[in-house]
């Protein structure tokens, strides 16, 4: 009895999220998968659930091929997965969410409510929410959601458990409870998959551990065989190459001063200064405070008491990204569902902030045209959808539209996901156009560590809502490999 993963290779564009990666769980085994934000981890995870289909290799379930991405037939062989981004459904019960699956009905009736309560209970009673069932998931804490994620991947009783990054937002009682369980589950012969980034949880309930480094496998073996150090350094360490950089204004005064902000809402309160003619980017392991950071100051989220930016002196109105934008601050997000209205027009994607906007100029069809240039974006006409470009062509778009409304302040967030390489060098190109020879204030956050490396000239690294390191290219010290041993050594210290 295994589970096998054999030679997977998954490329997304162009990115070879994983190249030929091998392993095998047994019974009773916990094996730790490990690696830096975007080594593959998920994507793998994602695979070995039959969430996601492998381009080349095959994923073996005591001995059975999984074939196709087939959820239902991976639960059906054994496997079961707890997902990073959550599975669950906000606006049902913690009850419904773990049932939806096996709901059960009865002839004539859409569903028999009394037998999907028993088995709710049953589902929620392992992890302690059973008297949590009749709440919507929304409301819950995060380190419940977890929970009631694991419980949903135990309800089919799976003998191959793959755990993504279940723990990295529990408290110390709940990854207690994660624990009993875990070994309950390995007593009795099944077998785990235990994606983390934290070295102390890892040796807690690993044996083996798979190291990957940009999708590539990088030491396989006996956990107690390795030291943090050495972990650490595999896992850091990229090897594509940094673009050409400009350099960057010296020395730009402060132009935005962020006063006692709440990354996360237990940390203490940070002061932050933004310099013009700077990229800097806000790194960390994922969750840590970065995407609050940039929304607040896209006025996104509601401030906290306390909290005040102040934009060249100005303080600004929090909390209504309208106004923000208003003050020459342009977010652009990797979201696309966000941000791109896909049935309407290149023109009318690119004017929706001025129509909201009082007091600005629209922009003609020849500067839209003129912006879009600068970025070589294709396209068969400004008054064509967007929805029918590329991905990459649609995110240069949104980069193009910071062109016309000129702001003070960008941030990106997450700007490149999925897009290609070309793309992806087009955009860094021309944020580095704005903030180094134009003067823009730049601040990104980035799910890939050698995104920050390459594009930025100053990298803060978050843990806990906290700034655990300042890396400056102008010291020499910024490149992806202090970046991840930044976040991992302070999991280490944890
Ligand atoms: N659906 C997707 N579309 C495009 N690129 C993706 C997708 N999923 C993952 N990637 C890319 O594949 C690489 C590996 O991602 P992932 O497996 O999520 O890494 P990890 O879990 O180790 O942080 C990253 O470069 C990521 O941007
Ligand atoms: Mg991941």
């Amino acid at each position: 009895m295994t589970l096998v993963l054999d030679g997977i290779t998954r490329v997304f564009g162009p990115v070879r999220a994983l190249d030929n990666v091998s392993l095998t769980v047994g019974p009773g085994e916990c094996r730790a998968l490990y690696g830096g934000n975007g080594s593959g981890k998920s994507t793998l995870a994602k695979i070995a659930s039959g969430t996601l289909a492998p381009d080349t290799g095959r994923v073996l379930v005591d001995d059975r091929p999984l074939g196709r991405a087939d959820p239902a037939r991976a639960r059906s062989l054994g496997v079961g997965m707890t997902f990073q981004e959550l599975s669950l459904i906000p606006l049902l019960t913690a009850g419904e969410n773990v049932v939806l699956t096996d709901m059960p009905g009865r002839a004539g009736l859409l569903r028999d409510t009394a037998r999907a309560d028993q088995m709710a209970q049953a589902a929620l009673a392992p992890v302690g929410l059973a008297g949590r069932r009749d709440l919507p998931v929304s409301i819950l804490q995060t380190g419940e959601k977890y929970l009631i994620e694991l419980a949903k991947a135990l309800q089919s009783r799976p003998r191959w458990l793959i755990i993504d990054e279940l723990t990295a937002t529990m408290h110390a009682s709940e990854v207690d409870v994660f624990a009993g369980l875990l070994a309950d589950h390995l007593a009795q012969g099944g077998g785990a998959l235990f994606v983390s980034h934290r070295l102390p949880e890892l040796r807690r309930f690993c044996d083996t551990i798979s190291v990957l480094r940009n999708g590539k496998l990088v030491f396989d073996g006996a956990l107690a065989g390795v030291g943090d150090d050495e972990l650490v350094k595999w896992a850091g360490g990229g090897h594509r190459d940094a673009p050409a950089l400009m350099a960057p204004a010296r020395d730009g005064e402060v132009r935005v001063k962020a006063k006692a902000i709440r990354p996360l809402p237990n940390a203490q309160p940070l002061d932050l200064g933004f310099r013009a003619g700077e990229i800097t980017g806000i790194g960390g392991l994922p969750d840590q405070g970065q995407k609050q950071v940039l929304r607040l100051l896209a006025g996104l989220r509601a401030p906290s008491p306390g909290e005040s930016v102040s934009l060249d002196g100005e303080a600004l109105p929090l909390g209504s990204a309208a106004a923000m934008a208003a003050k020459g601050i342009s977010f652009v997000s990797g979201d696309r569902d966000e941000m791109v209205f896909a049935p309407r027009s290149i023109r009318e994607n690119m004017l929706a902030p001025f129509a909201a906007m009082r007091g600005l100029k629209m922009p003609s069809d020849a500067e839209i045209t003129a912006a879009l240039e600068r970025l070589a974006t294709r396209h068969a006409g400004i008054s064509r959808p967007i929805g029918g470009l590329s991905g990459g062509n649609q995110q240069k778009i949104l980069v193009a539209r910071c062109l016309l409304l000129n702001p003070r302040l960008i941030l990106a967030e997450d700007c490149t996901k999925g897009i290609d390489v070309a793309a992806r060098n087009d955009v860094h190109h021309l944020l580095r156009e704005l903030a180094h020879v134009q003067g823009t204030t730049v601040i990104v956050t980035s799910s890939d560590d050698q995104e920050l490396a390459e594009l930025c000239d100053r990298v803060l690294v978050l843990d806990g809502g906290r700034i655990i390191a300042e890396l400056a290219r102008a010291e020499g010290r910024l490149d992806a490999q202090a970046i991840v041993s930044a976040y991992m050594k302070q999991e280490r210290a944890a």
